[in-house]
């Protein structure tokens, strides 16, 4: 699908989730926090759900921890803008961001799944708890799967990391440290896309 299929098509989708009243946080939130980023990306990343500074704006990540975040792509040389489409797992903000329930995930899930089709991106990156537990059985913590590659379907690789709330909190940069873990999770999606 070239580029401008793409967009005609995310374009198409973004109306029908606007109008979306499925759960009860269409109710609650003040804008549909779509997407961000390339539609041409390699690499789709996937959060969990718009905070305040998201709803208010209409653009994942770029709140505090959205801003941690582009900063450790920076790091690893991944461009948000362009190495990236940027995603929730839901649309709408939980009131005091709450953890979205499995109700309301399954209500978006035909919008994030549509994202996926649309974009066809080579990497997943599952962007915390609840984007991890969207993709999977809930057989792994975070921390026992993060770095490690997973076959998705449709020949999609992902790849979980911490999430940049979390990272709000572990300041150290030692070795081993979480940050420092994410830093080689996303040199390691980098190499993959280059080798591409
Ligand atoms: N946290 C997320 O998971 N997504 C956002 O868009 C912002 C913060």
């Amino acid at each position: 699908m070239d580029i401008e299929v793409k967009q005609k098509a995310l374009l198409e989708l973004k109306k029908v989730v606007f109008q979306c009243k499925a759960c009860d946080l269409a109710a609650t939130c003040t804008n549909k926090v779509f997407s961000d980023g390339n539609p041409g990306a390699k690499i789709m990343l996937i959060g969990e759900a718009p905070g305040a500074e998201e709803d208010a704006s209409g653009i994942p990540f770029v709140g505090r921890a959205g801003k941690l975040l582009t900063q450790l792509l920076t790091d690893a040389g991944i461009d948000r803008q362009n190495d990236l489409y940027i995603v929730n797992t839901v649309k709408c903000r939980p009131p005091n961001n709450r953890v979205p329930t499995d109700f309301e995930k399954k209500c978006c899930s035909d919008y994030l799944s549509a994202q996926i089709n649309i974009v066809k991106p080579k990497v997943i990156v599952l962007c915390g708890a609840t984007a991890l537990k969207s993709f999977s059985k809930g057989e792994y913590t975070i921390s026992q799967i993060r770095g490690q590659w997973i076959d998705l379907f449709d020949g999609i690789k992902a790849m979980a990391i911490f999430h940049p709330s979390f990272l709000l909190r572990k300041h150290s940069l030692d070795e081993g440290s979480p940050r420092d873990l994410t830093h080689k999770d996303l040199l390691r999606i980098k190499r993959f896309i280059e080798k591409d």
